[in-house]
């Protein structure tokens, strides 16, 4: 079980209806304080009010840690920028479920286990089958990996520490498969099965793009940048979808369930559906001298036009994974031989504008890390429909390790916010002969 870690530091007064209230506040390792106010509505009688949570800690984490005035992200307390220029994926889950980068004895155990898992029932290829070929990627993801419960009955009791272990195994493992079985079943290819001796980013390309009608070599540069790719994008604190996979896991729900509702938040166009959006709009933008009319639009309080990949709920500098995923989109592109892109131009050139025009200075919106995200797939060969279920792919770690997280604090209970009631006051039933 997990054991609280934060400081007490103090206290703060709360003056209402001619009383006083006193509530401690707590300190973490960084980042802002907090006051502890769980007697508040006890004491009270009031509710707290913070629509969107801007301001409100839903919880005590060891996983994630963001300063967005800093621009700094940390796993575990490693910076982004370290991990993504010398670790992989698969080290980047161990460290995010365990809390430490593991020896070579950890990560050649975990690298196993992982690799034993990749397969899936073969029965789930019938699922898919219930599909229409041309449905979105992610309404397959949020159906199959809610059906996975249905079929690892031995891995759903979350007070049973190896089956916690075995489920978040099973996930991390089987979301690359499940992946490039929507994409297979969308491009009407067969579906291709993992090879154990493959490294877990290189199975996952072999499972997409090869066909049986020809051998299939992993290029080694776009295998890397992928493998960065999902580091990048592998945990972020409690980002809407990590918050909703907590809230489910809140009641019980199995590992399974939870992370298929994580998948249906994040397929949203505000959050893991913007690299989706963002090219969309690029392409939609087509040429640099289109940027005006689109910059003017997402200044307008009329239009509800916002640039997809610019700002960020926490980040009021600059993301610093959309830095890095700079670097891999040059890297991808001048692989592919694609490195004068027009749409790249696009990108860059919209990043230069944005960043000086004093509306988004002055709202601090700066690129996130679905700026450059799309161009990268893209370049990669997925298709558009396909990022957002490669963001879930590479999510499925940080929601599995908040998760565990979760259930292993002693003080959680069932999430079930309150709120201010603005409806009509109690009044009688009135008969329809008198409406
Ligand atoms: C992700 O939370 C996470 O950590 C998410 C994520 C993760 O890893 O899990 O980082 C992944 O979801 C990244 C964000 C991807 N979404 C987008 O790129 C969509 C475009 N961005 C916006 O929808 C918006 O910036 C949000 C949703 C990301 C953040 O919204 P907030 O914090 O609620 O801020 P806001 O909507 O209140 O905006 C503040 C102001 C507003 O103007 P005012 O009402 O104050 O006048 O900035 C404006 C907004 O109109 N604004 C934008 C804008 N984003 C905000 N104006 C133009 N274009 C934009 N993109």
């Amino acid at each position: 079980m997990r054991e609280s870690k934060a400081k007490p530091s103090g206290s703060a007064t709360l003056t209402y209806d001619n009383k006083k209230y006193e509530f401690p506040v707590f300190s973490g390792t960084e980042g802002p304080n907090v006051v502890d106010i769980r007697k508040l509505y006890g004491d009270a009688d009031i509710f707290t009010y913070d629509p969107g949570f801007t301001s409100t800690a839903s919880c005590e984490s060891d996983i994630t840690f963001i300063d967005g005035d800093k621009g700094i992200l940390l796993y575990r307390g490693y910076s982004i920028d370290q991990l993504a220029a010398h670790s992989n994926f698969l080290e980047v889950c161990y460290l995010l479920l365990h809390g430490e980068l593991p020896n070579k004895k950890e990560a050649a155990a975990f690298d196993h286990s992982i690799t034993m898992h990749t397969m899936v029932h073969d029965q789930m290829s019938t699922f898919y089958r219930g599909f229409r070929r041309d449905a979105h990627p992610m309404a397959i993801m949020c159906g199959v990996v809610g059906a996975l419960s249905a079929f690892y009955h031995d891995s759903t009791d979350i007070n049973d520490p190896r089956q916690r272990e075995v489920a978040s195994h099973r996930l991390i493992a089987k979301m690359p498969t499940i992946a490039a079985m929507a994409y297979k079943y969308a491009v009407g290819q067969p579906f291709v099965y993992p090879l154990n001796n493959l490294g877990y980013t290189e199975n996952f390309m072999r499972m997409t793009f090869s066909v049986p009608a020809e051998e299939y070599k992993v290029n080694p540069v776009l295998a890397k940048a992928l493998d960065t790719i999902f580091i990048l994008h592998a945990d972020h604190e409690q980002n809407a979808s990590t918050s909703t996979v907590r809230l489910a896991g809140s009641s019980g729900a199995n590992p399974f369930a939870c992370i298929a509702a994580g998948i249906a938040c994040l397929w949203g166009p505000a959050h893991g559906g913007a690299n989706e959006a963002a090219l969309k709009m690029l392409e939609e933008i087509g040429t640099v001298d289109r940027i005006p009319e689109y910059i003017k639009k997402a200044k307008d309080k009329n239009d509800n036009f916002r640039l997809s990949g610019f700002g960020h709920r926490v980040y009021k500098n600059y993301d610093p994974r959309a830095k890095a995923m700079q670097a891999q989109t040059h890297a991808v592109l001048n692989e592919v031989g694609h490195g004068d892109d027009p749409i790249l131009k696009v990108a860059m050139e919209l990043e230069r504008i944005a960043l000086s025009d004093e509306y988004f200075i002055e709202k601090k919106l700066y690129p996130n890390i679905d700026f450059y995200s799309g161009i990268t797939l893209k370049a990669l060969g997925f298709p558009t429909s396909m990022f957002t279920a490669l963001f879930a792919l590479a999510r499925t770690v940080g929601w599995i390790a908040q998760w565990k997280e979760m259930i292993e604090d002693p003080h959680q209970k069932i999430g079930r916010p309150r709120q201010l009631y603005t409806g009509a006051a109690q009044r009688d039933y009135v008969p329809l002969t008198k409406r």
